[in-house]
Parts: structure tokens; C-alpha cells; sequence
């Protein structure tokens, strides 16, 4: 079982359980060579806190001494560890080096027999340069093995590796087949002569491929991705498992793996690293240890390096600024700064679990950064939400945040004047009473832009202003002095919010009747709106967005048909939900697809009457397929607090 404990877009912390212990994810396994310990699997659990590692079934099987103890006292005893052990089936020997004649099925059955904890399908590893033909041709023959091994696995856990070599949508269509077979973990498969070649752009497509088919309740493995260089982008992507033979591979080859890449001792001019392993030890020293004993130290700086950036991806992941780390360390390499180029394309299906704000301020770290989702969702909302507020718009250039302060004289200028202030940002144009909501205010850009953004940013704004028909548009210097226009800024501002939020149709329902601002003596800052008498929405001060109140959310119910905004839940969970405890993701019924997480959400029984208001913190699919975990964090029953 899969549980989803903290996510940051397509990225979780999950509790994966398996009759070994529990396995917190993301989490790399080690890869063990049953013959030769590099370090020893107890080390590997004492002293780096590995809990779960994966060695090789076919390597075992075909020793006779290994296997006979395998078979005898379990590969547990055998290899002295106790955490979780999951077994590769040879797919990658046999295909290296054409050695396997082993059926799939005594691949399956032997490693239920020495007490794996999750076994592998004999699949069939589709290389990058083959066919569509040939690879579409493999995948049937994986696809049936597969279901054989998911008849026979038993206690056992079983891997469903997706092959489809570099076709995605050959990818989505073995994933789309495996999702539905009681598999249950989904390695990637096939993308190790990718990492090797550096042809990380085409990794992001197969892995959003892949995703794209799969379930979200069953971890994915990127197989045979352990390099620290990678981990940030893939477990961005949705990656919740890896493994490294690389540690141990490299340390022979006398190699270093650090974040920014992999080095040779012989090229090295000092060694610079303050790891448990290396500490205490110079260049000099390093190079003069006999043979073994450098193999064992490299192997084991090889594993604080991947253990020390899944320690920091963990902890962006909790900040929820993953993305900010990705890009960072696509800067290392030109291979990874196009991987994360690639991401461009692929917007519209990250935006999909991209929340709606998040705490902290968004970094621009280049033009890169533009690719994010909330970028892609500012705009796309405010084309398509936005109502003007006057018939005449005037340009500003960005001018310091928020922008209402810093052009406070402007704007109410250009309002008495008849004109919607618009700030050309590095989001796109900002009309002033959208300034500061998420994630407009809360973020930092350079001063020093880039031609990209300027040429982006000014392209929106030319087709804001020609979709919003105004009928004149100027420059912030040419608004006449004289206005005399009377305007309500914090109604404008006040609707606008909530057309952005919650789009025009909710916004009529719960906008009617005399409208009523309450706003905080202390900030000045719009903190309530009530509407004929009934507190319908309360605005954060953080992200500047609305928290939906149960008066608000009856309006919506009344006028805006199902499913929109809501999460339907089962008799079962009514009395708890009602009572303010949260909705769990196997109480719920049905749920509208457009939900992103973190948005307000009204959670209704089956007949559509409300139960109480929250904030989502999974998306439609999600809630589906996932067994455990809360779907809905609700507010307390009288809805009083944000
Ligand atoms: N190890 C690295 N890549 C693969 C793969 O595609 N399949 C299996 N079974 N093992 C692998
Ligand atoms: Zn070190």
C-alpha cells in the first residue's frame, strides 16, 4: 500500500508498505552484487540508513553455491539485512550479453522461492535505437509475462516494468495496460543507454510518457538511475524509487560521483570533500591506499553524495520548492539544461497537480523558470477569466511590488481617468487588482531581465489587451490629470480575485445584493466580503486568494451545476465530514477533474448537499486510485477559520 504523506507538483514523500517494513519514498536502493559486497548490506542499513536495497535473481540462480543458500535460508539471512529487498529478474543480463535461458515464469517462481520482497518480470529491455515495430512487438510479449507473473506472485510484491523505448506513445500504452494488472511497483525501464548517452530531454519525455499512464497509488522506479545529478528532475517528475550499481561501479574505476558530476582521482587537483568517508584524507592519501581499501572509500563517498541530495530533495519537496532545486542542478550540465528546456512542452500536464499557491516566494532562477506551471495558469486564467474593470486600459512597466503601493498616485490617476492600470510583469500583464495574489506578489525576479521574458511578457500583453477589447490603450505617462471618474477599488478588486479563483459563474452566484468589504485596520488589506448580509469569502493574507465560506459555497451550489468545485463523499463519511474531520480518499464518490491541489473545494454528499468547505490536497485521479490518505482538508464545521 502507497500513501502520499507530502507532495510538491508530480512529487511525493509517500509510505510505501511492504512486509519488510516501511518504506519512506523517495528512496534510492542500492544495488547489491550478491558475489562481491563492495559495502556490506548491514553497513549499508546501520550506517547509511538504506532500507530497502535490490540485488540480482538471475546472478543468484545461476551460482550454485549462492543459490543453494538463497533457497535454503532466504535471501534475508543470506545477505544479512533486514530491510526491504526487491530482486531484478536478468532482463538486463540477457540483454547485455545474451546469456539468459531462463523462462519468465521460473524467474517469477524463483524468486518467490527465496523470499524477495518485490520480484521482476522477465521484460523485454527496448533500446532507444530500436523500431516502433520492434519495440511495439516486444512490449506484447512483456505484457504477457507480465500477467503470468501477476498470477502467480503470491505474497510476493511484483515490479511491471514499462519498456517502450523512446516512443511515448508506446509508453503510455504499456503503462495504460500495466496500470489495470494487480502490479505493485512500476519501474521505468529501458532508459539506462539514455542517462549513459546524457540524453536526458528524451528521459523527460519517456517518464512523462510513462506517467502519464500509470496510476498515481503505485510508486514508479526509475530504473537504474542513481547518479545525485538526475534525482532532483526525476523525482519531479513523479519518480519515487531508484537504484545505483554506479557507487560501486565507479569506486572500482577509481571514480568520485558529486552532484555537479563524476570525476577521476587521476584528474583531480585536491579532493575537497568533507563526507564521512573522505574526512580526515587528502588527494595524496587517497591515492597511496591499497587497491581494496579505495574501492571501499570511493563506494562509500559514492553513497553520501546520493544520500546527502535525497536528504535535500526531501526537504524541498516539504518546502514545496522542488522546482527551484531542479533547476539549479540543470545548470550543471548542458545535457540537463535541456532536459529542463524539454519541460516547456510538457506544461499543461504538469499544471495539472501544480498547487494553487504554495508558502513560500517563487524564484526566478532564468528564463527557464517560465516554464513552471503557475506561469502557464496566470496566464491561461486571466485570458479567460478576467472581466475589465474599465473600457480604456493604461501600460505600466514593472515597477515594484505590489504594484497598488508603488504606483498608488498612478493608479488612482488612471482610474478617474477611466483607465484599468495594467503592469507589464514577468508573468504577463498584471491589471492592478490582481497584483497581489499568488503568484504575482509572492515571488522575486531580477532586476537585470532577459530578452526572453521582455519578449514573451510584451507578446501577452498585446494579446491581453487586443482579446479584452479595449477601446484605448496608453501609455502610464499620457493618462490625463483631470479624471473624474468614481471607482470602488475594493470591489473591483474584491470580484476579480474571485473570477480569477473560482471563475465568472461562481463569482455571479456568490456576487449579489449589496456587497460589503470588511478590511484589516492594521494592513488596510481586504479581509472579508459578505453579500447580502452572509460572510460568502474570507482573503488570505498570504497568497491573497480566498477561503471559500459554507454561505459562498451554497451559492455556488445553487446556481453552478455539479461537478464543479466539488468533492462527493459516501453516507459513510457524512456525519465526520459534516463535523469537520477530513475526507479520506476512499470515502469519496466523485470529484471534479479541474481541481488543482490545494484549491478550495465544497464536499457534498451524494445528493449534492453540502457538508462543509476545505481545501484539496490531491487531484481527481489521484483520489481514485489511492486507498489511503486525505483527500480533503475540511474546515471546522461553522467554517470560521481559514
Ligand atoms: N535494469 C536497468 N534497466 C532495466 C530494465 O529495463 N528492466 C529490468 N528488468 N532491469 C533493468
Ligand atoms: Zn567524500
Amino acid at each position: 500500500m502507497f500513501e502520499i504523506i507530502k507532495r510538491d507538483g508530480l512529487a511525493r514523500i509517500g509510505r510505501f508498505e511492504t512486509r519488510s517494513g516501511v518504506l519512506e519514498t523517495p528512496a534510492l536502493l542500492p544495488v547489491v552484487n550478491p558475489k562481491i559486497f563492495t559495502v556490506t548490506p548491514r553497513e549499508l542499513y546501520d550506517e547509511f540508513g538504506f532500507r530497502a536495497l535490490i540485488t540480482n535473481s538471475y546472478i543468484i540462480k545461476n551460482n550454485p553455491a549462492l543459490k543453494e543458500r538463497a533457497l535454503n535460508e532466504g535471501l534475508h539471512k543470506m545477505l544479512d539485512f533486514e530491510g526491504v529487498i526487491m530482486t531484478d529478474s536478468g532482463t538486463f543480463q540477457s540483454h547485455m550479453y545474451g546469456e539468459v535461458e531462463v523462462t519468465n515464469e521460473e524467474m517469477v517462481q524463483f524468486q518467490k522461492d527465496i523470499g524477495t520482497d518485490i520480484g521482476t518480470v522477465l521484460d523485454i529491455f527496448t533500446e532507444p535505437y530500436w523500431t516502433k515495430e520492434e519495440t511495439a512487438a516486444s512490449i506484447e510479449v512483456t505484457l504477457e509475462r507480465m500477467q503470468q507473473a501477476c498470477d502467480m506472485k503470491g505474497e510476493m510484491m511484483i515490479n511491471g516494468v514499462v519498456q517502450g523505448s523512446v516512443y511515448p506513445d508506446l509508453r503510455e500504452d504499456c503503462a495504460r495496460r500495466m496500470a489495470v494488472m494487480d502490479i505493485d511497483v512500476h519501474p521505468i525501464g529501458g532508459v539506462v543507454p539514455l542517462m549513459e548517452q546524457y540524453r536526458y530531454s528524451e528521459l523527460v519525455d519517456v517518464i512523462i510518457a510513462s506517467k502519464k499512464g500509470l496510476n498515481p497509488n503505485r510508486p514508479v522506479h526509475l530504473f537504474g538511475a542513481g547518479h545525485p545529478m538526475v534525482l532532483a528532475l526525476a523525482t519531479l517528475l513523479g519518480c519515487d524509487l531508484f537504484d545505483s550499481a554506479s557507487y560501486a561501479k565507479f569506486a572500482r574505476d577509481d571514480r568520485m560521483m558529486f552532484i555537479d558530476g563524476t570525476y577521476r582521482l587521476g584528474d583531480m587537483q585536491s579532493l575537497d570533500c568533507n563526507c564521512p568517508a573522505c574526512r580526515g584524507h587528502t588527494l595524496e592519501t587517497l591515492k597511496k591506499l591499497p587497491k581494496d581499501d579505495r574501492t571501499r572509500l570511493l563506494a562509500r563517498h559514492n553513497l553520501y553524495q546520493i544520500t546527502q541530495e535525497l536528504a535535500l530533495i526531501r526537504r524541498y519537496i516539504r518546502e514545496g520548492r522542488l522546482w527551484e532545486l531542479v533547476e539549479i542542478r540543470c545548470r550543471g550540465h548542458p545535457a540537463l539544461l535541456d532536459a529542463l528546456r524539454r519541460l516547456k512542452t510538457h506544461t499543461e500536464f504538469l499544471e495539472r497537480t501544480e498547487p494553487i499557491s504554495r508558502d513560500g516566494a517563487l524564484f526566478y532562477t532564468g528564463s527557464e523558470s517560465r516554464a513552471r506551471p503557475p506561469f502557464h495558469r496566470y496566464a491561461e486564467r486571466l485570458m479567460t477569466r478576467y472581466v475589465p474593470s474599465a473600457s480604456k486600459a493604461a501600460v505600466f512597466p514593472d515597477g515594484g511590488k505590489p504594484y497598488s503601493r508603488a504606483y498608488a498616485d498612478e493608479f488612482d490617476k488612471a482610474r478617474r481617468a477611466g483607465y484599468v492600470p495594467v503592469v507589464v510583469s514577468p508573468f504577463g500583464p498584471v491589471p492592478a487588482e490582481l497584483d497581489e495574489i499568488y503568484p504575482l506578489a509572492q515571488s522575486l525576479f531580477p532586476e537585470n531581465t532577459d530578452a526572453e521574458t521582455v519578449s514573451a511578457t510584451d507578446e501577452m500583453t498585446f494579446n491581453f489587451l487586443e482579446k479584452m477589447g479595449f477601446e484605448e490603450v496608453i501609455e502610464y505617462e499620457e493618462i490625463p490629470d483631470n479624471g473624474e471618474q468614481g471607482y470602488d477599488a475594493d470591489l473591483i478588486r474584491a470580484r476579480a480575485i474571485s473570477n480569477y479563483q473560482f471563475g465568472i459563474e461562481a463569482t455571479d452566484a456568490m456576487f449579489r445584493g449589496e456587497i460589503e468589504i470588511v478590511k484589516s485596520r492594521k494592513t488596510g488589506k481586504i479581509r472579508n466580503v459578505i453579500s447580502d448580509g452572509e460572510h460568502i469569502l474570507s482573503l488570505r493574507a498570504g497568497d491573497g486568494l480566498y477561503t471559500l465560506k459554507p454561505a459562498g459555497a451554497l451559492r455556488i451550489l445553487e446556481k453552478v451545476p455539479a461537478p464543479f468545485m466539488r468533492v462527493a463523499v459516501n453516507d459513510d463519511s457524512v456525519p465526520f465530514v459534516s463535523n469537520g474531520r477530513n475526507a479520506f480518499c476512499q470515502f469519496v464518490l466523485e470529484m471534479d477533474k479541474e481541481i488543482r491541489p490545494m484549491e478550495e473545494v465544497i464536499v457534498v454528499d451524494k445528493d449534492d448537499r453540502f457538508l462543509a468547505t476545505g481545501r484539496a490536497l490531491l487531484v481527481e485521479n489521484e483520489v481514485r486510485s489511492l486507498k489511503k490518505g486525505i483527500a480533503v482538508k475540511v474546515r471546522s464545521g461553522n467554517g470560521d477559520e481559514a
